[in-house]
């Protein structure tokens, strides 16, 4: 897809994340300035969050609360694969009323996603940005209950 304006992305993710039922976990490829915050917002609105939405760049995780949880990673600043591990990811990552959003999924070496849906986004001018969302298995990130 092609989008045109900070708005039309918006209205792509109201429109992917009405697809979606509960527990899973979006990657959000791309580089700086691509629109992946952008795309969380518009998700976000369209879940009812109330509040800003912002990039967790400095929080690494930001956790909100509309129709689904939506729990918002951003590893771009993470040094350690360690670190992940003190976030508790495991009380997220699938659980039926989550869906897991990562912004720089492939920042850390050794660590791993299984995403149920990878959105790429690149910027193609100034103004638009292709996206493309490729649909997974709908597996979840890290085997729970066994
Ligand atoms: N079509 C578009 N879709 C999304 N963002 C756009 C678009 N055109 C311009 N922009 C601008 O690009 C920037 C995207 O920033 P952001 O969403 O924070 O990117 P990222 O999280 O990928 O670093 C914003 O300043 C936004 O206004
Ligand atoms: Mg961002």
């Amino acid at each position: 897809m092609i989008s045109s304006s900070p708005e039309q992305t918006k209205q792509i993710a109201a429109e992917f994340v009405a697809t979606l039922r509960g527990g899973e976990v979006v990657a959000l490829d791309g580089e700086l300035g691509a629109g992946k915050t952008t795309f969380a917002q518009g998700l976000c609105e369209a879940l009812g969050v109330t509040g800003p939405v912002t990039s967790p760049t400095f929080a690494i995780m930001n956790v909100y609360h509309g129709k689904f949880r939506v729990v918002h990673l951003d590893l771009y600043r993470l040094k350690s694969a360690c670190e992940i591990t003190a976030l508790g990811l495991e009380e997220y990552l699938g659980a039926p009323d989550t869906v897991t959003l990562i912004e720089w999924p492939r920042a850390v070496d050794g660590v791993q996603w299984n995403p149920s849906h990878v959105v790429s986004l690149s910027a193609i001018s100034p103004g638009e940005r292709s996206i493309n969302i490729a649909y997974g298995n709908g597996g979840t990130s890290i085997s729970r209950g066994n």
